[in-house]
């Protein structure tokens, strides 16, 4: 496995790899990577001859009071990670490589999409998503490129982009991947005390209680969603962000739980913020 740390190289090598007629898939991460980004890899190499992953902490989609200095990393573990799992190529560039010092353009999907759920509190977030991740896909030219149903608007805003800008990639969306007691896995459950642990398991449950419920029957977002609430509050650790019903596709608000509607929530426990979701799937 080699690890390229210029744009060039990365270049360089997915040309000789396309030139032998072989496919790539791209997996673009901000490191500190667990099993949840190994499902991503492992996909990749699955379906991909060749499996580039990125680690790259991207600085434009943290807000100026968000976790951008405390965000854990461990690069030495993440190669072996990416080793162990098949990876070809690790992008590990610095944020000069990525951004010049004048660079002032930026791929921004200006519909609603972006301002739902995790928009109302993270306004430049996905500005800044799209901007890294379109530059990966300008780098990589990848075939297909592998994202989590964990971070279920990300992977919806993704796809938008994709169809607008033409990309000729395939997003492929991968499960989440939960510890075993049902949290989701994420690179900032490593801000948690003992405590908060503990608490956080709120997340999971209520995804259980609202998937059971519309597994029984039930097709009202309000009711769905409040006793997911109540469930939630029941934690003295626990603020709600938000708990909500929306189009899988557009991320807007929706009453009525059918097919292909998303149930998303951001929670507190303590400072950290956590987020879990369910997809109606009949
Ligand atoms: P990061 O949080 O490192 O996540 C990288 C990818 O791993 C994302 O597609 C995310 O959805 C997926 N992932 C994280 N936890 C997961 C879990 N428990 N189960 C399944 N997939 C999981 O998301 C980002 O980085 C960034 O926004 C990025 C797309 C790399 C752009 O900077």
């Amino acid at each position: 496995m080699k690890v390229a740390v210029k744009i060039d190289e990365i270049r360089q090598q997915v040309r000789e790899w396309k030139q032998q007629g072989l496919t790539v898939g791209l997996v673009p991460t901000m490191g500190y990577l667990h099993e949840g980004h190994g499902s991503l890899i492992k996909k990749s190499v699955e379906l991909c001859d060749k499996t580039v992953v990125s680690v790259f902490l991207n600085p434009t989609q943290f807000g100026p009071n968000e976790d951008l200095d405390s965000y854990p990393r461990d690069f030495e573990s993440d190669k072996e990670l990416c080793q162990s799992l098949g990876a070809d190529l690790v992008f590990h560039p610095s944020v000069e490589e990525m951004y010049g010092e004048d660079a002032s353009t930026y791929v921004e999907i200006v519909s609603e999409m972006p301002k739902q759920l995790c928009g109302k509190t993270r306004p430049i977030h996905f500005r800044g998503v799209c901007t890294v991740v379109s530059k990966l896909f300008n780098i990589v030219n990848p075939d297909k490129a592998f994202f989590g149903e964990k971070d279920a608007q990300q992977l919806a805003i993704i796809r938008k982009m994709v169809r607008d800008m033409s990309y000729g990639i395939e997003i492929v969306g991968c499960p989440i991947v939960r510890e075993a007691d049902g949290l989701a896995k994420s690179s900032r459950n490593t801000y948690l005390n003992e405590e908060e642990r503990k608490a956080s398991l709120c997340l999971s449950r209520a995804v259980k209680l609202g998937r059971e419920m519309v597994e029984k029957g039930e097709e009202s977002a309000e009711k769905v969603t409040s006793e997911m609430k109540n469930l939630i509050n029941k934690e003295p650790l626990a603020r709600i962000d938000y708990v909500q019903a929306v189009d899988g596709v557009t991320m807007l608000p929706v009453d009525t739980l059918k097919k292909g509607v998303l149930v998303a929530m951001a929670v507190y426990i303590g400072n950290t913020r956590l987020i879990d979701n369910f997809s109606v799937k009949e």
